[in-house]
């Protein structure tokens, strides 16, 4: 069952003060910060703690998640690799957003080396309100999936692949 005020947090050693900020500051917007560290500052292994937070968010455990290393680009990978998990790097706020808009990204990821507090708290929240819109992006995403799942497109998603789109940002 999906626990849908629930965010798992997790980083290597090099976010974790940034990870503890992020963690206050969803919680002071309601949701439940589930930070699975790790809490001491000597040097670990991200895989490790990309693939714990999103193992949280592909069980359903967790709604979403949030990772960070030094540029975020490590972490994403190792969590990108767990059956289920649509993860992007941000360094801006509409990244963040169209990453749920388009892409219906689960867990966002950000690079403490790269991108300073005020903006990382601005791309968590952009991230968080934004909503995914469905339509020629479910098909899209159904791609992604059916790639990871190395199967063919159903029938009815390849239909909706040849379908038009219209739009500014198609
Ligand atoms: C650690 O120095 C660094 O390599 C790691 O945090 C991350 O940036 C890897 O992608």
């Amino acid at each position: 069952m999906t626990a849908a005020n629930r965010i798992v947090l997790s980083s290597d050693h090099t976010a974790i003060r940034l990870r503890q900020a992020i963690a206050a500051h969803i919680a002071s917007h309601g949701w439940v910060a589930v930070d699975i560290g790790p809490t001491t500052a000597e040097s670990s292994h991200y895989p490790e703690h990309g693939e714990a937070a999103a193992r949280l968010v592909a069980s359903g455990d967790c709604r979403f998640g949030i990772i960070l290393c030094g540029t975020g680009q490590g972490i994403m990978m190792a969590a990108n690799k767990v059956k289920g998990i649509r993860c992007g790097v941000c360094v801006d706020t509409f990244s963040a957003r169209m990453i749920r808009q388009h892409n219906d990204a689960n867990m966002l990821s950000i690079g403490v080396r790269v991108v300073g507090e005020g903006l990382v708290l601005d791309i968590v929240d952009a991230f968080l309100t934004a909503e995914f819109e469905g339509g020629r992006h479910a098909t899209r995403v159904e791609m992604i999936r059916a790639l990871e799942e190395q199967r063919p497109l159903s029938p009815e998603a390849s239909d909706r692949q040849s379908s038009g789109s219209q739009g500014r940002l198609r």
